[in-house]
C-alpha cells in the first residue's frame, strides 16, 4: 500500500524564504496526482520532502503506515526521475537500467530477464548496446523512466521529467507515461509547471502558488469549478477572459461593465452575487460572436487550423479572445471588421470582485 500523506509541511529555508507554507494532502494508493504552478511556487521542494532529500520545518509525511518525516531517502521505497536525468554516461543502456539491481545482487539471468521486459515495455530494446549520449532526448528519458520502474517502486516521484523534450515527444511522453501508470499501478506524484500537461495525464491535480495549494480536483473540476481567479487562469489556453463590472438586482440579471451590458439566465447568476461588484469570467469557446450582444472590433485572427482564435476589442481595458470552429475560417472574420457577442451562460463563471474566490 503507497498511500501518500502530507501533514500540514511547512518549508522555511535559512534566508526566511518560506517556500512551502502548509501542504496537506492525500494522496490514494495507486493515483496519478500532478503538482502543478508557476516557478518558485514549491513543487520541488514538496516533492523533495516526500523523498528525504529535504527535512521539513514543520509537518509529517506518511507513506503506507509509516511516518517516513525521519527517514533517509533510501528507506523510504520510492523511484525518482529528475528534470535532468543523471544517466551514467560511460556505462551502456543496459547497465545503466541494470544499476540497481546490481546494487541489490540481483542473479545475473534474473537481472537479464528484467532489463529485457522493462526496455520492451519503453520499445528501447534496440538501444541497450548504446552509451547515452548517442540517444536522442527522448530515448534518454525513457531510458530514466526504465531504470527507475524495474525496481517496481511502490511511489514512483517525477519532476518535470519531460521539460527537455521537444514540443511533440513531451506530447506523445505523455500517452506514455499514462499508460505505464495504468500498467504500473503505483503511486505517481508528478510535478510540472505545464498546465496541458496536468491536464491530461492527472487524477486529480494540485494547483500550488505562493508556497500553498489553491485547489485539488480532477482535471475538468479545476478547468469548470475554478476555487479562483489564479486557478482560473492558470489552467485553458488561451487564458480566460476576465471583465470586471457588476450584477444587477433586476429580472433577468444583467451584466454591465464598461461598454457591456449583457442579459443573463437567473441560473447563471449565483445569489451571493446579485447586486454587487464582481469579475466575471468567460473562456473563449464561450464567447459566442453573433448577431446580438455587445459590440467589439476584431483586432487579430490566430487560425489554429481546427480552431481559430479571434482577439476582440469592446472598449474595456484589455482584450478578448473567442474561439471558433476553423471551418469558419479567418475569412469570415476581417481584422477591423464590427463584431457582436455574448456569453454562453453554461460559461459564465463570477468571482468576488475583492478576494477573487469563485461564487457559485
Ligand atoms: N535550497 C534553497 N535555499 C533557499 N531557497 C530555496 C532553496 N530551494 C528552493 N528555494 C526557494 O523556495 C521557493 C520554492 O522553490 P521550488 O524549487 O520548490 O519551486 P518550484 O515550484 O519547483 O519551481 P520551478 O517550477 O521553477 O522548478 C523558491 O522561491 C526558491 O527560490
Ligand atoms: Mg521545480
Amino acid at each position: 500500500m503507497a498511500r501518500i500523506v502530507l501533514e500540514n509541511l511547512v518549508k522555511i529555508f535559512g534566508a526566511g524564504v518560506t517556500a512551502v507554507a502548509g501542504v496537506s494532502l492525500d494522496i490514494q494508493d495507486g493515483e496519478f496526482m500532478i503538482f502543478v504552478g508557476p516557478s518558485g511556487c514549491g513543487k520541488t521542494t514538496t516533492l523533495n520532502m516526500i523523498c528525504g532529500l529535504e527535512q521539513p520545518t514543520s509537518g509529517n509525511v506518511i507513506i503506507g503506515d509509516r511516518v517516513v518525516t525521519d527517514l533517509e531517502p533510501g528507506e523510504r521505497h520510492l523511484g525518482m526521475v529528475f528534470q535532468n536525468l543523471a544517466l551514467f554516461p560511460h556505462m551502456s543502456v543496459f547497465e545503466n537500467i541494470a544499476f540497481g539491481l546490481r546494487v541489490r545482487r540481483v542473479p545475473p539471468a534474473d537481472l537479464n530477464e528484467r532489463v529485457h521486459r522493462v526496455a520492451e515495455t519503453f520499445q528501447i530494446t534496440h538501444l541497450l548496446g548504446k552509451k547515452p549520449a548517442q540517444c536522442s532526448g527522448g530515448e534518454a528519458q525513457r531510458v530514466a523512466l526504465a531504470r527507475t520502474t524495474i525496481s517496481n517502486p511502490d511511489v514512483l516521484l517525477l519532476d518535470e521529467p519531460l521539460s527537455s523534450l521537444d514540443a511533440k515527444l513531451r506530447v506523445e511522453m505523455r500517452t506514455e507515461l499514462k499508460r505505464l501508470h495504468e500498467q504500473l499501478r503505483s503511486t505517481f506524484v508528478y510535478v510540472t509547471h505545464d498546465q496541458a500537461e496536468a491536464m491530461t495525464m492527472a487524477d486529480r491535480i494540485a494547483v500550488m502558488q505562493a508556497g500553498r495549494i489553491q485547489q485539488i480536483g480532477t482535471p475538468l473540476e479545476i478547468y469548470r469549478r475554478p476555487a479562483n481567479l489564479f486557478v482560473a487562469s492558470f489552467f485553458g489556453m488561451p487564458t480566460m477572459n476576465l471583465i470586471s463590472g457588476r450584477l444587477s438586482d433586476t429580472n433577468p440579471p444583467r451584466f454591465q461593465a464598461d461598454h457591456v451590458d449583457l442579459e443573463l439566465p437567473v441560473e447563471a447568476v449565483p445569489a451571493a452575487a446579485v447586486g454587487r461588484d464582481v469579475c466575471v469570467g468567460v473562456r473563449s469557446e464561450h464567447i459566442v460572436l453573433g448577431a446580438q450582444g455587445a459590440a467589439g472590433r476584431v483586432q487579430l485572427t490566430e487560425p489554429l487550423g481546427d480552431e481559430t482564435l479571434i482577439h476582440f476589442d469592446y472598449g474595456g481595458p484589455s482584450q478578448l479572445v473567442a474561439k471558433v470552429r476553423g471551418d469558419h475560417g479567418p475569412t469570415d472574420f476581417e481584422v477591423g471588421e464590427a463584431i457582436a457577442f455574448d456569453f454562453d451562460p453554461k460559461g459564465v463563471l463570477v468571482f468576488d470582485a475583492e478576494d477573487g474566490t469563485h461564487l457559485e
